[in-house]
C-alpha cells in the first residue's frame, strides 16, 4: 500500500462516497456533489491510495486569492498515521500554485482531532459560527494566509442580496452598517434603496442601480457622499437594448445628474484603480464599487460589492450575491481577498470599460 497523494478520478467516486458515510454523520456530500466537483476544473479532491482511503476537496473561488478547504476525511482504519496531514500539505501547495493567498474552513468546535491538526499547519480562528452544522452544532472558521500581508478587519455585518437586481442595495446596506453599527437595517431598506436608485432597465429583468441614483440615495440618509466615474456617459447605458428603454433611462440618468448638483455632491470624472481607492479608504470612505463579474464566474454583468478594507497588498471585497448552486454560503463572500492587480481587474464594464465607485462617510 503506498501514501502518495493524487488527484481523484472519476473511478474513486464509489470509494468517496463510501468514505463519506464512514466519516460524518451529517452535513455529508452527496454523490452527486462529489460528481459535479470531479466534473469542474476550478474544485480539486485529492486522494490517498487506491481504493481512496482519504480525500480532501478544495474550492477555489475565480478571480480571488481564496481557497477554501470543502472537506477532509480519513477512512477510521487509517487515522493516526499522518494521512490528513499530508492531505492539508498537498491541499497547501495545490493552493499556491493555483495563486490563493489564503486558505479557509470551518470545523466544528467539538472535533478535537482536526482542530489539533488545523493548528499545527498554522490555521488560526477568524470567527465563532452558532448553528452552522445541520445538528445545530457550532463551528470555528479558521484561516491560514500563505504569503505575509496585513489583515482586513473582521467585519460581522454581511447582508445577502435577496434579489436579481439589488446587489446595488445590499452592498450599501453593508457599507452603511459599518458606518452605523447600532442601526438595524433590514429588507425593507434594500427595496426602498433600489426603489431610488434604479434606472429601470438592464439587458433583461428589472433595471439595477445606477452609481447617481446609489449616491443620491445615501445622501437622502444623511451620509457624506461622493460619486467617482471614469466618465460621463450615461451609467450602464450601452447594455441596455431599444431605443425606447435607452430613452428611459437617460431621462432618468439626467434627472439624478440635477439633483446630485443641486444637492452639492461632488462627483469626479477621474482614473478608478487600487491607489485612487486606496486614497480614499485613508481619507475616511467606505466604498461601492461597481465591478464586472466576467473575472468571477465569466458572466458579464454589472454588479456592486461592498469594498470592505484595504491595505498595501490586497483589497477585501463583500459580495452580496451569494451563489447556493456553486456550494458557496456568505461566508465564502465575506472579505474576499484579491491582490489589488486582480482588483483592477474586476472594475471596468462594458465595452467602453466604464468604472464607478461610490464612496461614503459620517456626515463630519
Ligand atoms: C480529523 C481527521 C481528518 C484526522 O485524520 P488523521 O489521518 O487521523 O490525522 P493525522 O494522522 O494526519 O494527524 C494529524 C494531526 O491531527 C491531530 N490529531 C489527529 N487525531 C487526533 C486525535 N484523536 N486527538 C487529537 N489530535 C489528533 C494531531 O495534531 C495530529 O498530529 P500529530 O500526529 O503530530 O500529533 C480524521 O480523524 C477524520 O477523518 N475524522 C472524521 C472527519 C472529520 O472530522 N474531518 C474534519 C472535518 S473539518
Amino acid at each position: 500500500m503506498t501514501s502518495s497523494v493524487r488527484p481523484a478520478q472519476l473511478s474513486d467516486l464509489d470509494a468517496l462516497v463510501a468514505l463519506e458515510n464512514s466519516s460524518f454523520s451529517g452535513d455529508r456530500i452527496s454523490r452527486r456533489s462529489f460528481k459535479h466537483f470531479l466534473d469542474t476544473e476550478q474544485n480539486q479532491i485529492l486522494v490517498i491510495d487506491q481504493p481512496v482511503q482519504a480525500y480532501v476537496l478544495i474550492l477555489f473561488r475565480r478571480g480571488t486569492s481564496l481557497a477554501r478547504i470543502y472537506s477532509l476525511a480519513v477512512a477510521p482504519q487509517t487515522r493516526g498515521r499522518g494521512l490528513a496531514r499530508s492531505l492539508m500539505q498537498a491541499a497547501e501547495v495545490c493552493a499556491r500554485q493555483r495563486d490563493a493567498l489564503f486558505l479557509r474552513l470551518e470545523v466544528a468546535d467539538t472535533n478535537a482531532a482536526a482542530i489539533g491538526l488545523y493548528h499545527s499547519l498554522g490555521f488560526r480562528p477568524i470567527k465563532q459560527l452558532a448553528g452552522y452544522y445541520e445538528n445545530g452544532g457550532d463551528a470555528l472558521q479558521l484561516e491560514k494566509r500563505l504569503e505575509r500581508s496585513t489583515r482586513a478587519k473582521a467585519s460581522a455585518n454581511f447582508y445577502p442580496q435577496t434579489t436579481e437586481f439589488t446587489c446595488g442595495p445590499a452592498a450599501a446596506i453593508m457599507a452603511m452598517q459599518e458606518i452605523r453599527p447600532s442601526h438595524h437595517y433590514s429588507r425593507i431598506d434594500e427595496i426602498n434603496l433600489w426603489r431610488e436608485a434604479t434606472t429601470v432597465y438592464m439587458t433583461r429583468g428589472h433595471g439595477g442601480c445606477s452609481p447617481h441614483g446609489l449616491a443620491l440615495a445615501l445622501h437622502q440618509r444623511g451620509f457624506d457622499v461622493r460619486l467617482l466615474q471614469s466618465s460621463s456617459q450615461v451609467a450602464l447605458i450601452d447594455s441596455v437594448r431599444g431605443e425606447h428603454k435607452k430613452a428611459l433611462v437617460e431621462l432618468i440618468h439626467n434627472d439624478h445628474v440635477a439633483r446630485l448638483q443641486h444637492a452639492k455632491i461632488p462627483s469626479d470624472v477621474c482614473a478608478i484603480n487600487s491607489n485612487v481607492l486606496r486614497q480614499h479608504i485613508e481619507a475616511g470612505y467606505t466604498i461601492l464599487l461597481l465591478i464586472s463579474t466576467w473575472q468571477l464566474n465569466r458572466n458579464k454583468a454589472p454588479h456592486w460589492v461592498w469594498l470592505s478594507a484595504m491595505d498595501e497588498h490586497f483589497a477585501y471585497l463583500h459580495d452580496p450575491d451569494v451563489d447556493a448552486a456553486e456550494h458557496r454560503s456568505a461566508l465564502d463572500n465575506a472579505n474576499v481577498p484579491l491582490a489589488l492587480e486582480q482588483l483592477n481587474r474586476l472594475l471596468g464594464y462594458g465595452k467602453k470599460s466604464y468604472r464607478a465607485a461610490v464612496l461614503l462617510r459620517e456626515q463630519r
